[in-house]
């Protein structure tokens, strides 16, 4: 069982690709069965099927992270997600008053391909964020602003948040957390993603106007004038997720012409134009669960990624569900997690040898807790 330092592994990974899917599903069972609750394993709800068939809880960002935060029994979490998702588990379950509880000993966080990034997430760089903020303060008083990160971000962003007395949201929690940060302050930075924050906002009754997007590639002031930044109430930042911008009102119109009746439902991370015209819209879980809700035949066109899409038309045939595109959207890097990887980093888990360790170091998990909790208590 591994010891928290990333040694030479024993098995290479190379070999694992060779194996047949039967093959590979009943070693991960083997490691799975000899680690019993001393192992955990997270799977996000845009994981392949042969992935999340392997997942001990699958879940949304927030309800991951909240399992994270409970997990009092295992030694290890093996996360099924993306190296975002993995920080932050990590940041929960080795925060000090656990640490303490279990005599100093580390739960090995293991995300099983490294690759597995997100690309909203690599939209706002640590340095564009302090760089900003610095810029923002010579047009308006930074005291005034709470800075709010969508969990979709690097830890040094949640670290930031945490040092200047902002928060954390994640797609199920965001409104609660805006509606937060604006009674901290007049005036919340909201990034990466400026499609859930202009959502959010807008169903809050904030006006566009109000909504300048902040550039980090612009010259001067995030491309905004400085009237524009006074008279702010959200300043989005320009970072979108590819997945979910591909969603168009077009493909509304077609569903809607095509299946009268039929209910279109979508992620906040659409544009705001999709988000407006469907009928109902929510974070993967909030889609699950209003799916399952649903009378038999109900008609679904649904936007988010393609993996839970055909998960859920699997799951309920009682329903007719489609995807809202006719292009094939799907997470490339949520991809990456296959079980080649998944059976070979927990097979060098199993001996002692641990790939893919996610480890925060201190100072950026102390503050990034503090953000993480601020969320965490409103959840
Ligand atoms: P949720 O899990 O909050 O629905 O977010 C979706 C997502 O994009 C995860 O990367
Ligand atoms: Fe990132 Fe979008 Fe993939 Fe989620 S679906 S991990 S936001 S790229």
């Amino acid at each position: 069982m591994a010891s928290g330092i990333e040694a030479a592994p024993v098995y290479e990974l190379e070999p694992y690709r060779q194996l047949s899917n039967n093959e590979l599903a009943s070693r991960i069972d083997g490691v799975r069965a000899d680690l019993g609750r001393r192992l955990l394993i997270l799977g996000h709800h845009y994981q392949q099927d042969e992935v999340i068939a392997h997942s001990d809880i699958r879940g949304d960002s927030l309800r991951l992270s909240q399992m994270a935060a409970a997990s009092d029994e295992c030694r290890a979490i093996v996360f099924c997600g993306v190296h975002f998702m993995a920080e932050t588990a990590d940041i929960l379950a080795n925060q000090s008053e656990k640490l303490d509880r279990r005599d100093g000993r580390r739960v090995s966080v293991v995300l099983p391909d490294m690759a597995a990034g997100c690309s909203m997430a690599d939209m706002a760089e640590i340095d564009q964020v302090e760089a900003a903020w610095e810029e923002l303060g010579e047009s308006i008083d930074t005291n005034e602003i709470t800075p709010v990160t969508y969990i979709n971000s690097a830890a040094a962003l949640k670290a930031f948040c945490g040092r200047h007395g902002g928060i954390v949201c994640t797609s199920s929690n965001a409104a609660a957390v805006l509606k937060w940060a604006l009674a901290q302050t007049r005036r919340v930075l909201f990034f990466p993603d400026q499609h859930l924050g202009r959502n959010t906002a807008r169903s809050m009754g904030i006006e566009l106007d109000q909504m300048p997007l902040w550039d980090p590639y612009a010259e001067i002031r995030g491309g905004n004038s400085l009237a524009a930044l006074e008279s702010s109430r959200v300043l989005l930042w320009k970072g979108h997720c590819s997945v979910h911008q591909m969603f168009t009102t077009s493909h509304i119109q077609q569903f809607r012409e095509k299946y009268p009746g039929i209910k279109i439902l979508v992620h906040p991370e659409c544009p705001l134009e999709v988000f407006e015209a469907a009928d109902e819209s929510g974070s993967t879980g909030k889609i699950i669960e209003t799916v399952c809700a649903a009378p038999p035949g109900t008609k679904w066109a649904i936007g988010t990624e393609l993996h839970l899409v055909n998960r859920l038309r699997e799951e309920h045939p009682e329903q007719e569900i489609h995807f809202l595109s006719p292009i094939v959207c799907m997470c490339a890097t949520m991809y990456r997690i296959d079980l080649p990887h998944l059976c070979w980093s927990l097979e060098n888990l199993a001996a002692g040898t641990p790939v893919g360790l996610i480890e925060v170091d201190h100072d950026t998990s102390r503050w990034s807790l503090e953000a993480l909790n601020r969320m965490l208590a409103l959840s």
